[in-house]
């Protein structure tokens, strides 16, 4: 058995302040360090069960600017710590609005092997570290208990209770506590005074993409952007990214979030249609919370996400691109 446990800090709303305590949504984000937030969590000793605690701040952000440079340490520093023996898992606190992406991001460049031996657990509050009530230092405990587990692997995300796949996950209300929710599949799993009641199997089941994760930070990642299908959408906006432009890289992708099953208008197609055959590749995914894109012939020009979010489908069609 091992003998620690890691946890990356990364900022977010866990570590965010406000002036007052019961304000829950005029904080800044970030501001509270990892090992700070977690001497603050008395129970955390007893819940290590022996083991030491090791804490280490990766990025201190509000996640809605996270970027590939924070990914490109992150998952580093992550592969480092799952590959030392003494170390029985890894976890990451982060900012609740783009948690999805990054848990998706490293569940698909970590090597499958060490997140098959290890978990690596994301966790994270929708009230400031400052609120009258956080919710933070509960996560933590949560997510600690599923690290601890025994029979958790992979990438999983624990809020409010539930334990989620990296793969599902998706965040859904804008201020509850409970905000995540992992569509028809439901939860993983729940946390129950610091015990775990699995549902389904934890392991990733997503193919990794071999990374050389050292010489991959140093590169220019491929430009990938997403557009939506709307009421009078039309394909200003595609072209428009297509263009050549000295300020921004070549758009090498584009994903569309199409209405309910990928549909799209026919002005927007026609574009998409346009700028495929001039080499960007183009994802459909849907921007339904739920179900996912069911391939048939009105749609087979644009391959689908299989399964995946509008922000995943980017994250994988970015990882193809560059493998
Ligand atoms: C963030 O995503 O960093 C801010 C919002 C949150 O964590 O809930």
């Amino acid at each position: 058995m091992g003998k620690k446990v890691v946890v990356l800090g990364t900022g977010g709303t866990i570590a965010g302040r406000s002036e007052r305590g019961s304000d829950n949504v005029g904080y800044k984000a970030g501001q509270v360090g990892v090992q700070s937030l977690l001497q603050d969590i008395a129970p955390l000793q007893a819940a290590l069960q022996g083991r030491t605690l090791v804490a280490e701040q990766v990025a201190q952000v509000d996640s809605k600017d996270m970027g590939f440079a924070v990914w490109a340490v992150l998952a580093q520093r992550c592969a480092q710590h799952l590959q030392d023996a003494e170390v029985d898992a890894v976890l990451i606190t982060h900012g609740t609005d783009t948690l999805e992406e990054t848990a998706f991001f490293l569940e698909q460049v970590l090597p499958p092997a060490l997140l098959q031996a290890k978990p690596l657990v994301l966790t994270c509050a929708m009230r400031p570290a400052s609120a009258l009530t956080p919710d933070g230092p509960q996560n933590v405990l949560d997510a600690v208990a599923v690290a601890l587990d025994g029979t958790a692997r992979g990438v999983l995300v624990v809020c409010a209770g539930a334990v989620h796949s990296a793969r599902l996950v998706q965040k859904s209300h804008t201020y509850r506590v409970d905000a995540f929710d992992s569509g028809d599949a439901g939860p993983l799993a729940v946390v129950e005074e610091g015990r775990v009641r699995w549902f389904g199997v934890s392991a990733s089941t997503t193919p990794s993409h071999a990374v050389d994760l050292q010489a991959w930070a140093k590169v220019a990642w491929p430009r990938v952007e997403i557009v939506m299908n709307y009421v009078g959408a039309s394909g200003a906006m595609v072209r428009s990214l297509a263009r050549p432009d000295d300020t921004v890289a070549p758009l090498r992708g584009l994903v569309v979030a199409g209405t309910g099953n990928g549909t799209l208008h026919v002005d927007l197609e026609a574009a998409l249609l346009e700028v495929q055959a001039q080499g960007v590749q183009v994802v459909r995914a849907s921007r339904c919370a739920r179900g996912q894109v069911v391939q048939g012939e009105a749609t087979a020009a644009l391959p689908h996400s299989r399964g995946l979010s509008p922000v995943k489908a980017r994250i994988a069609l970015t990882l193809q691109l560059m493998a």
